[in-house]
């Protein structure tokens, strides 16, 4: 299949790349580089042997991203372009609403246009709320978001699940990620964010590196057994494996499917930073603080969708994860930009 993927010098994205070219995909690239670099296109090519385009190119763009369509003809898209950071996004509402909305209404007038069938899409976990109990599973309703950027993905769920009820030759994947983290494990590829990281683990990378001089631990006191929150950090290319399996399925099917890629194992902040300790084998310089509002106690999933119906299991440890991690920013201590 030849694969559009927007967002795709993004973290998620260029580890997506290279799981599709290895799995025998032609892929092509757009992204605008608000948050990622073209360098970032670079080192998925390090990795891959199969030439492709990447194009400079805001989503919203409808007749560049028309262009596009035009010349590569993709039968697939995955969709990771968006804003992702959900403190910005409360200070920022109107932003996020237009770059994450508009980007996803243009792209499927786009696919409609060009014969396109086929869109997977980055969604997450924080659709469930705080409501459900955990762990989180495909079929609970939606909770309430606590961030304009939830309420994105929310909303780009309902988009998506409306067109494809409209149009019954479409095919869409709602992929509901729980927490990534980790690297490519040849240190090429890692999270390289623009500005100071939000994220636990690209925080911890940071302190690691001599770049920031503490990690904040937002909490000791919640109800979980040593008093941080508990959540499900799966390895980036655990999850990139999950897109390539969500492609799979998609490509024989109409409609919309849900499917939650996690570990289904929870995991506390004190254990990833007594895990990535191991990993740098040094001491990591942190306090505990007080929470961090919207945060939940506990967010893990229920995986067991994914693995009946795409065959698929998050198999990487805590420890992959930490190495990779701590490979990563040994590797690239300023990022892709050194
Ligand atoms: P990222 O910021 O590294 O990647 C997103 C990419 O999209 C970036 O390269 C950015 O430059 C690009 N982009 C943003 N707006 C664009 C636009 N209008 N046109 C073209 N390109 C644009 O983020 P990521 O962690 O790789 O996340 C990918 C997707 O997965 C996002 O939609 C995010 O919301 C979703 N997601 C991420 C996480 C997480 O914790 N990383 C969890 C759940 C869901
Ligand atoms: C993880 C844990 C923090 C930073 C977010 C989004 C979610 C999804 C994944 C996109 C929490 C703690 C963090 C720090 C800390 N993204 N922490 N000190 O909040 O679980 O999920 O990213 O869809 O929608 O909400 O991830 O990495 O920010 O936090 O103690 O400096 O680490 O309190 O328990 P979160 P996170």
């Amino acid at each position: 299949m030849k694969v559009l993927i927007t967002g795709g010098a993004g973290y998620i994205g260029s580890h997506t790349a290279v799981e599709l070219i290895a799995a025998g995909h032609d892929i092509c690239v757009v992204d605008n580089y608000s948050n990622s670099s073209p360098a970032a296109i670079d080192r998925i090519r390090m990795l891959t042997d199969r030439p492709f385009n990447a194009y400079d190119c805001d989503v919203r763009d409808r007749e560049r991203l028309m262009a596009v369509f035009a010349g590569e003809k993709p039968d697939a898209v995955i969709h990771f372009a968006g804003l992702k950071a959900v403190g910005e996004s409360v200070q920022k509402p109107l932003e996020y609403y237009s770059n994450n909305l508009t980007s996803t209404t243009v792209l499927l007038d786009c696919m409609r246009e060009n014969g396109c069938k086929i869109i997977v899409f980055s969604s997450s976990a924080t659709v469930y709320g705080s409501e459900n109990p955990v762990p989180f599973r495909e079929d609970m309703p939606e909770g309430a978001t606590s961030s304009p950027y939830g309420t994105t993905k929310k909303f780009i769920e309902r988009i998506l699940t409306d067109v494809a009820a409209a149009d019954s030759s479409l095919s869409v994947s709602l992929l509901r990620y729980f927490n990534p983290v980790g690297a490519h494990p040849s240190g090429v590829l890692g999270e390289n964010p623009n500005g100071i990281p939000n994220n636990l683990m690209p925080f911890i990378m940071k302190v690691a590196a001599g770049k920031i001089p503490e990690l904040t631990v937002f909490g000791g006191d919640y109800p979980t057994p040593d008093g941080t929150c508990l959540r499900d950090y799966i390895h980036v290319v655990d999850l990139a494996k999950g897109h390539v399996k969500a492609l799979d399925r998609a490509a024989g099917r109409t409609g919309t499917e849900i499917f939650n890629l996690g570990t289904g194992k929870p995991t506390s902040v004190l254990e990833i930073i007594r895990a990535f300790e191991k990993a740098s084998g040094k001491p990591l310089n942190y306090k505990v603080g007080p929470r961090r509002e919207g945060d939940i106690p506990m967010c893990y999933s229920d995986p067991s969708k994914a693995k009946r119906d795409l065959g698929w299991t998050a198999d990487l440890t805590i420890d992959d994860m930490c190495r990779d991690s701590w490979n990563f920013i040994s590797k690239n201590p300023n990022g892709y930009d050194a």
